[in-house]
């Protein structure tokens, strides 16, 4: 902790250092985004909680049986292929069949943004799907990058004899005794279905599908059953010999491993590192950020804009909950000449809201968060700079700040300002939607443009980019020293934009803005 003067107090600095955790400074939107999608409780994860059916499987044992394949391209020799989202371009493969794939595409749509690609997703979800099961906690890295196209056909199939198998499991990275294992785990859920599979699942099966278990959850029956003879798993005890792989590749060390895995512990545990291993299997030339866990301290949803003679700058600040009653004030200081005292401006929290947190938060001690809501007025003239956070507990421990771990949070500059507002106050469902920016005057800038990524549909079922440009928008007056430039976005034609970075060059500068999207602008 390095103690800082501000003014007459001396208050310690908050740095997040949870032990080979990633560290977040503040602007980081792949980090930001990842801790929103694995902790907070709207994230998708939320469709697989508890186990949840779909199609008489679980989404769960969709949503790993897609990783699973869209790993399988990884060829350990060239350093290629692994978790990339490849599948993205595979999914209509014989190898790939199933109605999982693209149904499990579709969950994931809206979640990618330019910083967090499709592979990250589905790697989230392969985690995530393990927990809603009940299954082992296991730990999340980021920064995979997508593929542009289709990776090799290498998918295991049934059919195939244990020499291939171990070939493939070996290109992929696992060994034999690791390939029975991380089989074993994965057909721990759901199982095959008759329409995709008429050859293997020949008894007809009421809900149309062979569960490799007799349970629906994550654990080691799909062992167990096997080791007692009592197993229904059709690629165990199939009719058709030729496509009992299960069987070949459980009973290929002679039966040692599936002897190791009966043990429950021993079963989530090395499911939990062959998932880990299995989920971090990307191109070589990606490396991958450290271990994401929850965020004691983010600030999200900032905007600065003019609105009726003063700049307007909201900010919030997103607090683990851990039952104190904080206060929280927000400060900052001008951007140019003398406004605030020395201390810094401040002001008061606007509105605290509580909420929940995912399965995965809560299972890793994260009940949920508070989030401190601050609705600033900034001086037009002399703006703003930077911004902090002083957190009292009010519980007798001394007063703290939260400063980005001593960098402060900084606003790099108030040229090129999103509007949130006059983009909303043009909102009509199911019209052509504008993004509107301010532009500080008098400037005049050149080639304002959005590099917008727009989520996948079930057409095209990958995020694409665009780019749109934005003109002087006449209908919105120059008002506080801005113009405003506007981009029209087609909304009814079903696009849904997932992040915009905004552009512009002014006076040979180029200025530019993130906006992360949710779906709705
Ligand atoms: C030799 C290796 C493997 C073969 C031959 C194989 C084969 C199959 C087959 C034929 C199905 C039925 C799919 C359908 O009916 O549409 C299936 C389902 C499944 N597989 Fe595998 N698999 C293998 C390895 C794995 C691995 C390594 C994992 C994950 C770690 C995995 C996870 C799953 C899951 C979760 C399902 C159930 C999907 C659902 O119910 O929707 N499989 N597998
Ligand atoms: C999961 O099940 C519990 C207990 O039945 C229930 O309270 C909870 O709402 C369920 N969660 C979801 C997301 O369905
Ligand atoms: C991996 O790449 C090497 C080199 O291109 C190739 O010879 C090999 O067949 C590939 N392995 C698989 C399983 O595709
Ligand atoms: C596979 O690797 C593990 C350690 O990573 C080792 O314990 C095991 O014996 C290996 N199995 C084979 C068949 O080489
Ligand atoms: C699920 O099972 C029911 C019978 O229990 C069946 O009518 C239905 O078609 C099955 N759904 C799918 C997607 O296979
Ligand atoms: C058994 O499965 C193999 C591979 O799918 C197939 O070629 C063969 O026709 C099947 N045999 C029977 C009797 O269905
Ligand atoms: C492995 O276990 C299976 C299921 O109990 C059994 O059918 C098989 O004979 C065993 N194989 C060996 C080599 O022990
Ligand atoms: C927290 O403290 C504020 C200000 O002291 C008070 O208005 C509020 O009711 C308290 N909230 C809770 C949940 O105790
Ligand atoms: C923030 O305050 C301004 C007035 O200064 C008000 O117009 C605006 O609606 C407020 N925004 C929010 C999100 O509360
Ligand atoms: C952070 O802001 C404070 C208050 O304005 C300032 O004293 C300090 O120098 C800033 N630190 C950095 C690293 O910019
Ligand atoms: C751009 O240059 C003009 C003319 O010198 C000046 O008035 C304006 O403030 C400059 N804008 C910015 C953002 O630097
Ligand atoms: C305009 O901006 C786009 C996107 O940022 C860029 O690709 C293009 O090169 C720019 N054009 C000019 C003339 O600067
Ligand atoms: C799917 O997305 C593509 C590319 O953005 C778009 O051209 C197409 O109209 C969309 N299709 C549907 C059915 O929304």
């Amino acid at each position: 902790m390095r103690p800082i003067s501000l003014g007459v107090f001396h208050l310690a600095t908050v740095v997040h250092l949870a032990l080979g955790a990633a560290v977040f400074n503040w602007p980081d939107p792949l980090l930001d985004g990842l801790d929103s999608q694995l902790y907070e409780p709207s994230s998708v994860s939320i469709i697989a909680v508890n186990c949840s059916e779909r199609d008489n499987s679980t989404v769960a044992a969709q949503w790993l049986r897609l990783a699973y394949h869209d790993m399988a391209t990884y060829n350990s020799t060239t350093g290629t292929g692994g978790l990339d989202a490849s599948i993205q371009f595979e999914f209509t493969r014989a190898q790939d069949v199933g109605r999982g794939m693209l149904e499990s595409l579709n969950d994931f749509f809206q979640s990618p943004n330019e910083y967090i690609g499709m592979a990250d997703v589905i790697g989230m979800a392969a985690i995530s799907a393990v927990v809603a099961c009940g299954g082992p906690v296991i730990p999340f890295r980021g920064g995979r990058i997508d593929a542009t196209e289709a990776g090799p056909a290498t998918v295991p199939e049934p059919q195939q004899d244990l020499a291939s198998h171990i070939a493939s499991f070996q290109a992929q990275g696992f060994n034999e005794t690791e390939m029975i294992a991380l089989v074993a785990c994965g057909h721990s859920l759901g199982g095959v279905r008759q329409v995709d599979f008429p050859l293997i699942v020949t008894d007809d099966v009421p809900t149309g599908i062979q569960t490799f278990a007799s349970t629906v959850g994550f654990d080691n029956r799909v062992v167990t059953e096997y080791l007692d003879g009592t197993t229904e798993n059709v690629l165990v005890v199939g009719s058709n010999i030729t496509t009992r792989s299960d069987f070949r590749i459980f009973s290929s060390d002679g039966n040692a491993t599936m002897q190791s895995l009966a043990s429950p512990e021993t079963f989530n545990k090395v499911c939990a590192d062959l998932i880990e291993r299995m989920v971090n299997t990307v191109p070589s030339t990606v490396t991958l950020t450290d271990i994401i866990e929850p965020l004691d301290f983010k600030v999200q949803d900032t905007s600065l804009y003019p609105q009726g003679g003063s700049l307007v700058f909201l900010a919030t600040l997103r607090i683990i909950e851990t039952g104190v009653n904080r206060t929280v004030t927000m400060f900052w200081k001008e951007r140019t000449g003398t406004f605030c005292p020395p201390a810094g401006c401040s002001i008061p929290v606007m509105q605290v809201l509580s909420e929940s947190s995912s399965l995965l938060a809560q299972l890793k001690g994260v009940a949920g968060f508070n989030r401190h809501s601050f609705n600033a007025s900034i001086d037009l003239a002399t703006s703003i700079s930077h911004f902090w956070f002083e957190v009292n507990n009010n519980d007798g421990s001394a007063p703290f700040i939260v400063n980005n771990n001593g960098a402060n949070y900084t606003i790099d500059q108030d040229v090129l300002v999103y509007d949130p507002q006059r983009t909303l106050a043009t909102f009509v469902p199911g019209s052509v939607e504008r993004l509107v920016v301010g532009i500080k005057g008098p400037s005049v800038p050149t080639n304002v443009t959005a590099l917008t990524t727009v989520a996948g549909n079930e057409t095209v079922p990958f995020t694409t980019k665009a780019i749109n440009t934005f003109e002087l928008d006449s209908s919105f007056t120059p008002t506080d020293g801005y113009t405003f430039y506007s981009s029209p976005f087609d909304f009814a034609g079903g696009v849904i934009p997932l992040s915009h970075t905004i552009r512009a060059t002014i006076n040979e500068t180029e200025y530019s803005v993130w906006v992360p999207g949710d779906g709705v602008l």
